[in-house]
Formats: C-alpha cells, structure tokens, sequence
C-alpha cells in the first residue's frame, strides 16, 4: 500500500483540530531533504487564497501542494519523477469491476463513496505519486439534467445532440453548491484519505465535450463538429462558451474541496488544423484554464496527436503540457520553451510488447524528459482494458528507481 495512503489512515497523522487551525505551523509530515525554495512567490500566494476560499488551513493539503508531482509541475527540484497514469482508475482493475458490478458508469460517478473507493484503487495497487479524481468529461452535463449515458465499449452518448440554437437551452447555468455538492463530498473524503498525496481534479476542455454533444456519441472524424464550427461559427462558440463555464466550474469546486492539480483533457484537439484550433476552440480552453488561475493550483493541459498544437495548448494558461507518444518530450518542450513543465509519454502499446522493451523504453522516455524544465511521467493517452497491472506497477516502481536524485 503506498505509504502516504498507509499513513493517512493512521490515527497519529490525523491532526487534531488545534494542529490544523495553527496557521504557519509545521506539520511534521512535510518534506524537509527536498533542496531549493518551496515554492514560487506567485504560487504561494496564490495557495493562500485557494487556503482562505475554502475556509481552512489544512497541513495535509499542504503536505500534497508540497509533493514530487506539484514539484515537478512548478519546475522545482524533485527527489524522483513523479508518475501517474491517465485512466488508472477503470476497468484494467479486477478491484473496479467488482464495486463497479451493476452500477450504470455515471450512477457510480455520483456517489461518494464508490468515487473515493474507485479513486483510491489504483493509488493502492500502484504506489503511484497522485491521485485523479474518478469521474468523467460529460459528469457536469450530468449534474445539470442533460440526458446523457455512458454506453459500455461504445462511449458517451447524447440522447439530443446539439443542432440549433435551441438545443442549447438544455445546458443551464450550474450552481456549485446544489449541482456539485456530490463533487464536493467525494473531493472532501479522498482528501482526508489520501493525506500527502495529491489528487488531480479534471474537466474535459470544450472541444472534446462538443465534439460528443454535437455528434451525439463518439465519433472518428468529427464531422458534424467541425461542419458547426465552420459553418455556424456562432452557434458553435454559443455552445463552446457554455461548455468553458461548465467546465470552469467543475475544476473550481474540485480545487477548492482540496484537489493539488488540475488537468483540462482536450483528447480530440489533434483533430484540428493549427489555424482552426487558435481561432475557434483556444479561447475558449484559455477561458477554462483562467477561470482557476486565481486558485494557484498548477494546471495539466492534455490532447492527443497535438504535435503542432503543443506552442498553442502551453499559451491557452497550462504549467505543464500532457504529450501524446509521437514527440519526444525533448522536442516537445523544446516548442513550447522553457517556462512549461512536460507530461508523458510512453506509448500505451509499448506496455503489450516484453518486459525487456518496456524497460528500454521507459529509460528513454526519462532521459528525455530530464532535458525538460519540469517531468512528470504518464503514458502517452490512457490505460486501456487489457493492460496488465502487475506491468504498470513494475513501471512505477522503475521509474522510481531509476530516476531517484
Ligand atoms: O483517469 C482516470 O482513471 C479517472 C477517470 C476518468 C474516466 N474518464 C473514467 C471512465 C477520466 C479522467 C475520464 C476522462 C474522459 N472521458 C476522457 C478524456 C480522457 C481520454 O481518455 O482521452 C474522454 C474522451 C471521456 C469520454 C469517455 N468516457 C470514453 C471515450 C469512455 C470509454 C467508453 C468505453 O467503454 O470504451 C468513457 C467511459 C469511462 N470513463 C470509463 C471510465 C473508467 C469506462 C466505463 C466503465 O468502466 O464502464
């Protein structure tokens, strides 16, 4: 079980209410053989507001803003590369399967408990440096009332797919406290669990979640979606512009129950000519990604086959930029320059060849990533069904070994 987990659920690391309303005070859990300053002037800051919003001083929360993956997100030093895996939560997992046996995907999604056991799964099994909250891109349209299911191998599927201007009617405003407060308890409890380390909150950028709204499930060439975006620019920026404040919204409750990073999932962006992404979906993932920068929390700007998006999703307000395994991640933050953190980017089939290979593999993705200002180690997109856990695990604890500093 991984230590800080291991340690959280130690009735001597849970602090009693005098401890953790001692502001400045020094939990002794914090990380003191890590060199260099604790962090940015602007980051702690920025910390003492996400602080204040929520009302507390929370030493383990701090001790999670303090870990290798916040670390390494800021550019600061790291005593190994922190790793994680996007989907590590899910069906790769005989755990999952068997709490999840009966329960429609967004149902579970809903329900506290089954997110914080869910989310918790691979944390245990992995050792991995983070969390992700478990949940899914179309859960805030979820929340407020959209029809939408998630069909099992097929994806999310709308019952009304937006053509006109009056289906967007369907996605009201959200309110936090009533449409989230499911988020909120979830957040709230895995927090308190997790101890030092840190959980990733996440939205789906307004692309992607378009992209399922307009088709109406999923889709290969996204035709539909960019037939809009062409052809009734309006009415696509209408709805794009509702799905930033969604999204906004979504990333915001997560940061403020405790969440120590973000990370906006812009998974089908590669879809996009250069031009058409800065022109019709990047100002609206900037929208995202601004509307929590007062927060301080560092934010992950992920997409697949983005190769000559990777200047454009840095400047839309990431720290650091998620890279798909075509690019080395030398020559992925040599575009985006020195002020980015990078995050990838072993190909997922990599994990299906011998052991041997993998490991090569691996090391190669490391020793790239060290010429990086900032790494923090994933696969190129996520793990699917078939992967072997026991193999993920054997990953993190290399990628521990071998970058220990
Ligand atoms: O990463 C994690 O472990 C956290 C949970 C998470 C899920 N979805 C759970 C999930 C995250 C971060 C997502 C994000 C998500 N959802 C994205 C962006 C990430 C990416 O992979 O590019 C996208 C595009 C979606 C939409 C979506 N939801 C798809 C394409 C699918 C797969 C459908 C299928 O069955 O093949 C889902 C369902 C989904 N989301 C599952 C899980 C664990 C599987 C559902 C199940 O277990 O029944």
């Amino acid at each position: 079980m991984h230590d800080s987990v291991t340690e959280s659920l130690n009735p001597a690391a849970d602090l009693g209410p005098s401890a953790a309303e001692t502001p400045g005070g020094t939990p002794a859990d914090k990380p003191t053989e890590v060199p260099g300053p604790r962090r940015s002037d602007a980051a702690g800051t920025a910390e003492t507001t996400a602080d204040t919003a929520a009302g507390i001083w929370d030493p383990r929360r701090d001790a999670a803003a303090d870990s290798d993956l916040v670390r390494a997100a800021r550019r600061e030093p790291v005593r190994h590369t922190p790793v994680w895996f996007m989907r590590m939560a899910g069906r790769s997992l005989p755990e999952y399967k068997k709490v999840r046996a009966g329960v429609p995907m967004l149902d579970s999604c809903l329900r506290p408990d089954l997110v914080t056991e869910i989310t918790l799964q691979p944390v245990r099994r992995y050792g991995v440096d983070a969390a992700i909250f478990f949940s899914d891109i179309v859960v805030p349209l979820k929340a407020i009332g959209v029809e939408v299911e998630i069909v099992p191998n097929v994806g999310p599927v709308f019952a009304n797919p937006v053509r006109d201007f009056s289906d967007l009617d369907q996605i009201r405003p959200l309110d936090p406290a009533e449409d989230f407060s499911f988020v909120t308890e979830a957040v709230g409890q895995l927090v308190g669990e997790l101890g030092a380390t840190p959980l990733i909150g996440f939205g789906g950028a307004p692309f992607t979640v378009a992209s399922y709204l307009i088709e109406g499930g999923p889709s290969k060439n996204h035709e539909k979606t960019k037939a809009m975006m062409l052809g009734a620019p309006e009415l696509f920026a209408a709805l794009m512009d509702r799905l930033a404040d969604l999204s906004a919204a979504f990333l915001r409750v997560q940061i403020e129950a405790g969440a120590s990073v973000v990370q906006l999932f812009d998974s089908w962006a590669g879809a996009l000519a250069p031009r058409d992404y800065e022109r019709y979906v990047m100002p609206h993932s900037a929208k995202v990604l601004a509307a929590v920068a007062d927060l301080g929390v560092p934010r992950i700007h992920f997409g697949v086959g983005t190769g000559e998006l990777l200047p454009l999703m840095a400047a839309a307000g990431a720290d650091v930029v998620g890279v798909d395994w075509r690019v080395p991640l030398d020559e992925a933050s040599r575009r985006i320059g020195p002020d980015y953190a990078v995050q990838g980017n072993l190909d997922p089939s990599v994990m299906f060849a011998p052991w041997p290979v993998i490991e090569a593999r691996v090391r190669e993705v490391l020793d790239e990533g060290s010429r990086a200002p900032g790494h923090i180690f994933n696969l190129g997109h996520g793990v699917t069904p078939d992967m072997d856990p026991d193999r993920l695990a054997r990953v993190v604890e290399l990628v521990h070994e071998a970058s220990a500093r």
